[in-house]
């Protein structure tokens, strides 16, 4: 594996790859989940590429950019045992330059759900994705199912932009009790990481509901918050059950493939997870 710190160095190998290119953004502090990805590109792809950058951009002022968490010996022996090609791991300077520049792309999806709570998170999160995407060039790129959002996002973007990459989306990897993996895990106290099981536990319950025939949106809703606020170290800070293509929640009645997310805080963590449900095979994901 290449390790490479500038878009310079960067192109010299990166145009010496004539096949498929698979791209994994990432933030670093790597866990099963991220290597999933990876893994998912090494299948697909004749080379992977691997980046790691904490985007400034996609951080409010009160969030944790400073104390984001940072492994870059630990990530970089990781993804020495998978067979990547490329690590990226770009400074500010070299992804932002000296210059005031952004992108001015921006969709309806930017606005609901963790776009309430978090109104620049998606056009930090598009702007770094899309400056990543010029440089890298990939023919397919990898994103978690765990941020729905964010991969519907990007499906989205690529369409709008006309980019010419496959955003292939891959299935949320999770901690045996159910806790989707997340490098802001490691915020949880012990008390906290065990009581989380029932965030996914409520999700299946969603489920549930829905395979016995419940159809009505607020019955799900009322049953699902019930089961969630059970556990009094838990807050809650949304629950939406929408449609699993455009993330528009439904009225009143379920009436096509869903995705029920959800977003908690555990102390001052905030941890988010979803589950959907496809009519086609009556299953979840
Ligand atoms: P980060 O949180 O590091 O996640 C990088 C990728 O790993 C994302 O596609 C995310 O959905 C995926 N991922 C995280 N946890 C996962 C899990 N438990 N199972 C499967 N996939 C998981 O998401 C970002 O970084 C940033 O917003 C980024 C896209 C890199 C732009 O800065």
């Amino acid at each position: 594996m290449k390790i490479v710190k500038s878009i310079l160095e960067f192109n010299k190998i990166r145009n010496t790859f004539t096949e498929s290119i698979g791209f994994v953004p990432t933030m670093g502090a790597l866990h099963e989940g991220h290597l999933s990805l990876a893994k998912a590109s090494n299948v697909k792809c004749k080379h992977t590429i691997v980046s790691i950058f904490i985007n400034p951009k996609q951080f409010a002022p009160n969030e944790d950019f400073d104390n984001y968490p940072k492994k870059i010996n630990e990530d970089i022996e990781k993804l020495q045992l998978l067979n990547i090609d490329l690590l990226f791991i770009p400074s500010n300077n070299e992804i932002y330059g000296d210059t005031y520049s952004e992108l001015l792309y921006e969709n309806y999806m930017f606005k609901i759900l963790e776009g309430i709570p978090r109104p620049h998170f998606f056009k930090g999160v598009c702007d770094v994705v899309a400056r990543l995407f010029d440089i890298v060039n990939p023919t397919d790129a990898f994103f978690g199912e765990k941020d729905f959002q964010q991969l519907r996002i990007i499906e989205r973007m690529v369409m709008d932009l006309n980019y010419n990459i496959n955003i292939i989306p891959c299935a949320t990897i999770r901690e045996s009790n159910g806790l989707a993996m997340s490098s802001r895990n490691e915020y949880l106290s012990f008390e906290n990481r065990n009581n989380s099981k029932i965030i996914f536990q409520a999700l299946k319950l969603g489920v549930e509901l829905i395979d016995n025939g419940e159809k009505n949106v607020k019955k799900i809703y009322n049953t699902l918050i019930e089961e969630i606020k059970s556990d009094p170290l838990i807050t809650l800070d949304y629950l939406s059950i929408a449609n699993y293509y455009s993330l528009i929640e439904f009225p009143n009645i379920i009436n096509d493939d869903l995705i029920i997310c959800i977003a908690v805080y555990m102390d001052k963590t905030r941890l988010i997870d979803n589950i959907s449900y496809l009519s086609a095979d009556s299953s979840s994901i």
